[in-house]
């Protein structure tokens, strides 16, 4: 199912690097993106560029250009594919990532106006997704994003065919194979629903029992790349995966964490939850695949917002998170903004309140530790205000003690 395989996959690293042996490197890509003059233009190319090392391969060159409009039949212009097929071809590239969605036509005219395969940003994130989920569950949803991302394009390419209805060899069989693949298709993603459904009943059933009463459930969220890893980490000191590419985190994992002291409050818990990491434009259905994971992120009593800091496209980033948050509805979880990496920005480490005095953000570096006790007394500060009565209520009314 993957769209790209890489021959050493345990060792993703591996694409930053431009091995001469062929074996110890990944597939060979070239890179395409066009410009529609939207702003982040140069962030959404460098973060292809991330996704594709995330994903082992060896980028061999990029071309990039301008256009009001993409193409209909190529997407590219005429001249761009054609300065594409002859870097494809002077460095013997495998595969040319493009940077954008690319209809099933426009990917078959592209592959053979270039002479190699050609894949686009979606299937890019789908193939990182399969590689990096761990758990049973991670798994199905990655498995029912493939299919539902597959189906659409069987959808296209079945109206396409229609189209060419009675051409050579394109009748009877052509069709029927269609539809049988779309039928089995059709089976598989319902068996896989169910499965799902199963196991989040069984995840809701233990987050229930756990009891709330002195326990804050707490999610982390946020853009890819943002810290969460490592700030999940650094409060419960378990030696999970941080590494410097996109979604290294795919799959919920939950520890408990302690909360220091607070005046006559003996101290407690809260249950930390690390999701998948967001992106622009994560297509729709990736984000209805992952909706059983990210439940847990909307009946969490606190949504920790980690943001990378230091990042030039952090506005875009945090308004893509919050359109995620509200299309999962957890945009009415109260949320602390944690503002991670200021190792890189300069600023020190902080609490930000509103003009109320009420919580609203964190200023730390989950990789220094500087700023994180700030962060455990700010939990602390949430799980007694919310003991003491209702939640929202007294979140709210955290600035007045
Ligand atoms: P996804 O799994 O893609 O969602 O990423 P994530 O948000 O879990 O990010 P992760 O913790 O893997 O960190 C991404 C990169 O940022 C890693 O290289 C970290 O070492 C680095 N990083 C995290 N926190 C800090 C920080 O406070 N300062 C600096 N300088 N780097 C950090």
């Amino acid at each position: 199912m993957s769209a790209i395989q890489a021959p050493d996959a345990s060792s993703p690293a591996h694409g930053g690097t431009r091995l001469l042996d062929r074996h110890e490197r990944g597939e060979r890509v070239i890179l395409a993106a066009l410009d529609f003059g939207t702003p982040d233009f140069a962030e959404s190319v460098a973060e292809l560029r991330l996704l594709s090392k995330g994903a082992g391969l060896d980028i061999l060159g990029e071309v990039q250009g301008k256009r009001s409009r993409p193409d209909a039949a190529l997407f590219a212009g005429s001249g761009k594919a054609d300065e594409i097929a002859a870097l494809v071809a002077a460095t013997e590239a495998e595969v040319v990532i493009f940077n954008h969605e690319l209809s099933p036509a426009q990917e078959r005219n592209l592959e053979r106006r270039l002479q190699c395969r050609v894949i686009d940003r979606t299937s890019l994130i789908l193939d990182i997704f399969a590689r990096r989920a761990q758990s049973a569950e991670g798994k199905l949803q990655v498995e029912l994003a493939q299919l539902q991302h597959l189906s659409t394009r069987l959808v296209r390419g079945w109206t396409h065919l229609e189209r060419q209805r009675g051409g050579v060899g394109m009748r009877g069989p052509g069709e029927k194979q269609l539809e049988t693949d779309r039928r089995l298709i059709g089976v598989r993603v319902k068996a896989l629903r169910e499965r799902l459904a199963r196991l989040g009943k069984q995840r809701r059933t233990q987050r229930r029992s756990r009891g709330r009463q002195n326990v804050l459930s707490v999610a982390l969220v946020g853009y890819t790349n943002a810290g969460k890893s490592t700030l999940f980490n650094a409060l419960t000191r378990a030696g999970a995966y941080a590494a410097d590419q996109l979604f290294a985190t795919l799959d919920t994992t939950t520890r408990k964490i302690f909360l220091p002291r607070r005046g006559e409050w003996m101290g407690g818990e809260a249950v930390l939850s690390d999701t998948v990491g967001f992106i622009t434009n994560l297509p729709h259905d990736l984000v209805a695949a992952f909706r059983a994971t990210l439940e847990a992120t909307a009946e969490a009593d606190l949504v920790l917002h980690v943001i990378d800091s230091s990042s030039p496209g952090r506005e875009r980033q945090i308004g893509a998170v919050e359109k995620v948050l509200t299309e999962i509805g957890a945009d009415a979880v109260p949320q602390l903004r944690i503002y991670n990496k200021l190792d890189l920005t300069g600023v020190a480490p902080g609490l930000g309140r509103d003009e109320y005095g009420r919580l609203q953000s964190v200023y730390l570096s989950a990789q220094t530790g500087a700023g994180l006790e700030l962060l455990r007394e700010a939990l602390s500060e949430i799980l007694v205000a919310n003991r003491d009565g209702n939640n929202e209520i007294s979140f709210h009314s955290l600035c007045v003690t």
